[in-house]
């Protein structure tokens, strides 16, 4: 069996870790296909390193562009590199530009998709990200549900059942495997001059807020009236998105303290030690109800409710007041919940499906 692991972003390399991990265990024929989407030291290579994962085989250097131009030339490039390289089976993973690139080059060369974290809907077209998880499932013959939920997702979409295997979601065995390490490697808190539960951790990115000025105003406000109300530092490391956006709107960031993207060890570190975090990634949703960490989503709808229903998130939208407000709700809560993301094996569960069905 030769595997193609098509990846390109910064949660690709972290939730994809699990599954080269493992495939590195077993000696299996695998190579990593880099579409270059991520590019900057700190949200492509430092990944790599400080995960001792594999360098990729191939990278397209594709780089920034609108949707199509990158998508396009990410098609382009992919197809060259899987028709030379024959695999039997290409993986994806998650909904970036990437996914998509990579599910629709394999596909219309008849060869097998597998798509990680299969399934995740939140119904909203107007996020470039929706469109890419319904195509990237409907391009796949192997579909890794994180959650049941997700599998009565695909069900409902006229997917067969044996397509669908329910395994968990990678992002907790990355978890698993890198906090320990995170405490005996890193010292990021004292770095910061921050303390333990003293801080909120925040990270905005996503094009529907950051490139829309009321939304990444009303945030930035949000936040700031935060910091005012509850003496409470907060912490931003800014993804280059979001800072290009600032400067374009001439955004000051007022009291919240911007600080260049972490590395993933100091990154979970500061996850797991703050009183709560504030976000509109996806990862950083699963993550913090992994860690038990209560997080106020800056969205109004999310893929992952699975973190709405066992109480871990709350969606706040984007209005400063509601941002204060439910904010001020999540800290009262008890961080008793039950993770809902799987048992930490799913990288393990996903390569044995694979060897089940190509070896
Ligand atoms: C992409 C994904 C998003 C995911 C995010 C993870 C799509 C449609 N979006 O968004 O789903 O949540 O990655 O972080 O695939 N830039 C750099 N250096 C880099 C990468 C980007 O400076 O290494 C800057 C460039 O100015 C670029 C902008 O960030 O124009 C946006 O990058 P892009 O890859 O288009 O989308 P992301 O916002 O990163
Ligand atoms: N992350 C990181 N450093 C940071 C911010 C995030 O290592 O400064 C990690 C985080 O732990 C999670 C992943 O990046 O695993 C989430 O990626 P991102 O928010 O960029 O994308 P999304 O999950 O929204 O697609």
């Amino acid at each position: 069996m030769r595997i193609s692991i098509v990846l390109g972003t910064r949660p690709e390399i972290i939730k994809f870790s699990p599954i080269i991990r493992e495939c590195e265990r077993l000696g299996l024929d695998y190579f990593i296909l880099h579409t270059g989407q991520h590019y900057s030291y700190n949200m492509d290579k430092v990944f790599f390193d400080q995960l001792e994962l594999p360098e990729s085989k191939h990278n397209l250097d594709v780089g920034s562009g609108s949707h199509g131009e990158q998508t396009g030339k990410m098609l382009i490039g992919v197809e060259k590199v899987l028709k030379n390289e024959k695999p039997d089976v290409v993986l994806v993973e998650g909904d970036t530009n990437t996914v998509l690139a990579g599910a629709l080059a394999a596909v219309k060369l008849g060869i097998k998709v597998g798509h990680v974290e299969a399934g995740l809907r939140s119904y909203d077209r107007e996020v470039p990200e929706e469109t890419n998880r319904v195509l990237a499932d409907h391009c796949s013959d192997l579909l890794f549900a994180p959650t049941e939920n997700a599998h009565k997702i695909l069900v409902s979409e006229g997917i067969p059942e044996d397509r669908i295997f329910v395994t968990g979601n990678t992002v907790v065995d990355a978890v698993y495997q890198n906090l320990e390490l995170s405490k005996k490697k890193v010292n990021a808190l004292s770095h910061l001059n921050l303390k333990e539960k003293g801080f909120f951790l925040v990270t905005v990115h996503r094009q529907e807020n950051v490139d829309n000025e009321k939304r990444f105003r009303d945030i930035i406000k949000g936040l700031h009236m935060l910091v005012k109300k509850c003496e409470v530092p907060i912490i931003y490391p800014i993804h280059p998105r979001a800072k290009k956006q600032m400067e374009t709107f001439n955004l000051e960031s007022e009291d919240v303290r911007l600080i260049e993207p972490l590395d993933y060890l100091r990154f979970l570190q500061l996850e797991s030690q703050a009183m709560l975090v504030l976000t509109d990634s996806g990862g950083v949703q699963e993550e913090t109800c992994i860690l038990k960490v209560p997080c106020v989503t800056l969205r109004y709808n999310t893929e992952r409710p699975e973190t709405l229903e066992v109480g871990s998130n709350v969606l706040a939208g984007t209005n400063p007041s509601e941002i204060v407000q439910k904010t001020e709700q999540m800290l009262n809560i008890e961080r008793n919940w039950i993770n809902p993301f799987g048992d930490g094996k799913s990288g393990e569960r996903i390569i044995q499906i694979l060897r089940d069905r190509f070896e």
